[in-house]
């Protein structure tokens, strides 16, 4: 598989933008989704582990979940997140693991992944009864928000009201959207949804 982030994974994290993004994203996360030293949590896309470093050390155990080798090599050369963090490179969506966890945290990663229908159902067998969701991604944009001949972006963000009933059709509750950032460019304006939601118990 073509790794699409391996040129990105070089200045990731010394990107604005992406910085503060991730801080956003994390702290709106850290918020609204109870993390407690007994949960085991997937970081879906995890890149570089920017949101990883925010979550890991109110957790038990953390698995950073990305395709990109180059994204995933940026994390786990980060001394404070080496001997807490475990890494997977793999599509789960084609090959899921053997396990499942109390919460699945992904940011800016859907808008890569061509079905969601086929990865909101890769979550949910991914989480134990009960196990929270917390998802960041782009509100639906113009198209603008990546340069045009970019690779590997399926989708101009996402509509909340559709992405909230895709999510009840899987059996998700107490599903609820905020604004976790807005980023602000000379060329446009992108607001950013945390939504939360928690696989039903039965
Ligand atoms: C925009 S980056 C976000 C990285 C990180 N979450 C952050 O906020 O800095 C998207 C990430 O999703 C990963 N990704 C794309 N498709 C994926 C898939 N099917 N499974 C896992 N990760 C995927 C990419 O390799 C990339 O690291």
């Amino acid at each position: 598989m073509t790794d699409l982030f391996e040129e990105k994974a070089e200045d990731w994290d010394r990107r604005d933008v992406v910085r503060e993004l991730s801080e956003a994203i994390g702290s709106a996360m850290v918020e609204q989704v109870p993390f407690a030293p007994d949960m085991s949590v997937m970081d879906f896309g995890a890149g570089t582990g920017l949101i990883t470093a925010q979550v890991a050390p109110r957790v038990g155990q953390m698995v950073g979940v990305d395709t990109s080798p180059a994204m995933l090599e940026k994390l786990a050369a980060k001394p404070e997140l080496q001997s807490r963090v475990e890494t997977v490179c793999q599509d789960i969506l084609e090959q899921p693991l053997a396990r499942t966890f109390d919460a699945i945290v992904s940011a800016m990663a859907l808008h890569h992944v061509e079905d969601t229908e086929r990865l909101i159902e890769t979550f949910a067998r991914h989480l134990k009864p009960g196990g929270w969701l917390a998802l960041a991604d782009l509100d639906t944009e113009d198209g603008t928000f990546h340069p045009e001949d970019v690779e590997g972006v399926y989708h101009h963000g996402f509509d909340r009201k559709a992405l909230g009933e895709r999510l009840e059709r899987h059996g998700f509750e107490d599903v609820r959207f905020l604004t976790a950032h807005t980023v602000q460019r000379e060329d446009g304006t992108y607001p950013v949804f945390l939504v939360t939601a928690r696989k039903s118990a039965d």
